[in-house]
């Protein structure tokens, strides 16, 4: 019999980049702070979340794709409370169009909601009518967190983005660059240092102009000093980094510091100065080439990922050329590479010369081919080598079977009947693959 007392129970389906993982997490913490549990199956949903993602058309489209089968789900039952969160909600005009489609969803709002959002969801319990938030004030200073592992920890060190690169929807949505207080970063990855993490990945869409805004001669590089003295943090690791923003400092930072993983996330974009000009991206090809070999000569044995975009407006053939000779130039450990997706909006949406959708599908081809093939090559020269591995996780169908990283941020797995979960361990390589490497317990 149903006395009432059920625990209410909530499930968040997230999209996009860690930042919005992160964001769920906090979401996450304020539910719990409401008395709600994590729902193992969505149909047991109290509440149910969708943090959305605007970063490319394709995402948008996951997330309506999703609404429409959220349909189903509320009309089995009526009295699950839906919310739609996250970078879509802060578009122009996208909340009320949401609304209109989706006349069952209860909550809609966007990033800058995210410290109202008790508030919020109490409003929808106790409304009829669909609650929204467009309001931009936004503060996310000692805001609850509800994290997902227990060794691994994302913590947000700066929000937004004062870049404006062509092509990008982001600081639209996130709104303009605001770092964190020093102070506050510190003293929180000393709690969870305390508790028992052991690694701490520091989030931003610019990590490398951290602190302009605050002080002015306290950046990143001073940022990453301080928190590798924090005591029990086994790894630092860190991203976006913008190869405008990124100083010698840092570079000497990471090459001595103990904790600071060697590896750097280093988006490119494309290879020719003509587009990198038009994304408005502030580096020419030739300043990336001198930063991957200071960073090379630096820091031995760093790996150096990144992103592509593949038909930005302008990109003829031979420009496009220019990308692929750049990939094998600089032989990165892995590349995303990204089919150019126009964002309303912004000034590449308006640009001439759009390249024609065929042509975009048949370049993200040839460069997957590319890189695949260099990233397998990189990976093969780790056969036969000992590596030290994070172990990070275990296998859902066989115990026995291990996950873990190394410091160059490359998936190893494993086997071992030795219970390691969270342990460093000394890994030799015997199999690579473009995306991954299997290794064996050294003795
Ligand atoms: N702040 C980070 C990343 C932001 S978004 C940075 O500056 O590097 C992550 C990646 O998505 C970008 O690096 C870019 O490669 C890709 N991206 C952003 N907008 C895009 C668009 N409109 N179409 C295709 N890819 C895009
Ligand atoms: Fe977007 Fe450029 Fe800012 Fe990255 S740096 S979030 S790509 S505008
Ligand atoms: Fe991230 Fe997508 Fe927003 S990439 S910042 S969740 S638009």
């Amino acid at each position: 019999m149903d006395y009432g007392l059920e625990q209410k129970k909530y499930y968040i389906k997230t999209y996009g980049c860690q930042m919005n993982f992160f964001d769920s997490e906090v979401l996450a913490g304020h539910l719990e702070n409401m008395g709600y549990l994590p729902a193992e199956r969505k149909e047991e949903a109290d509440v149910f979340i969708v943090n959305t993602c605007a970063v490319r058309k394709k995402a948008e489209e996951k997330v309506l794709s999703k609404l429409g089968r959220l349909r189903v789900l509320k009309e089995k039952n009526p009295g699950m409370i839906i919310a739609v969160c996250g970078c879509m909600i802060q578009q122009k005009g996208v909340a009320r169009r949401i609304k209109d489609r989706f006349h069952f969803i209860n909550l809609i709002c966007g990033t800058h909601a995210l410290g109202r959002f008790p508030q919020l969801l109490e409003k929808a319990l106790h409304s009829a009518e669909p609650v929204l938030d467009l309001d931009t004030e936004n503060s996310r200073e000692h805001l609850p967190v509800k994290r997902e592992d227990t060794l691994k920890a994302w913590v947000p060190i700066s929000q937004g983005c004062n870049n404006y690169c062509t092509y990008c929807i982001v600081p639209y949505v996130r709104g303009p660059e605001k770092s964190r207080p020093p102070e506050s970063i510190i003293q929180e990855i000393k709690k969870l240092a305390k508790n028992g993490y052991k690694e701490v990945t520091l989030l931003g869409q610019n990590v490398n102009s951290y602190g302009h805004d605050l002080y002015g001669d306290f950046g990143f590089a001073e940022l990453l000093e301080e928190v590798d003295k924090i005591e029990g943090l086994l790894r630092i690791r860190f991203m976006t980094s913008h190869p405008k923003d990124i100083s010698e400092k840092l570079i000497k930072v990471i090459a001595n510091s103990d904790k600071i993983c060697e590896h750097i996330h280093l988006p490119l974009q494309a290879g020719s100065n003509k587009v990198l000009k038009l994304m408005n991206r502030g580096y020419t090809k030739e300043h990336y080439l001198e930063l991957v070999d200071k960073i090379k000569n630096t820091i031995p044995g760093c790996s150096l990922t990144t992103d592509i975009i593949t038909g930005f407006p302008g990109e003829e053939d031979n420009v496009f050329e220019e990308t692929l000779q750049a990939l094998e130039r600089i032989r990165f450990d892995a590349a995303f590479i990204f089919v150019y997706s126009p964002r309303q909006g912004t000034d590449a949406a308006e640009m001439a010369n759009q390249v024609d959708a065929a042509i975009k599908k048949r370049r993200v081809m040839v460069i997957n081919e590319l890189q695949n093939r260099i990233s397998l090559e990189k990976n093969q020269e780790l056969l036969n080598k000992e590596l030290e591995i994070l172990v990070e996780g275990i296998s859902k169908t066989d115990p026995h079977v291990y996950t873990g990283r190394t410091r160059t941020n490359k998936i190893v797995h494993f086997t071992t009947t030795k219970k390691c979960l969270g342990e460093l361990l000394k890994i030799k390589i015997v199999e690579a693959k473009s995306w991954t490497l299997f290794g064996k317990l050294s003795q």
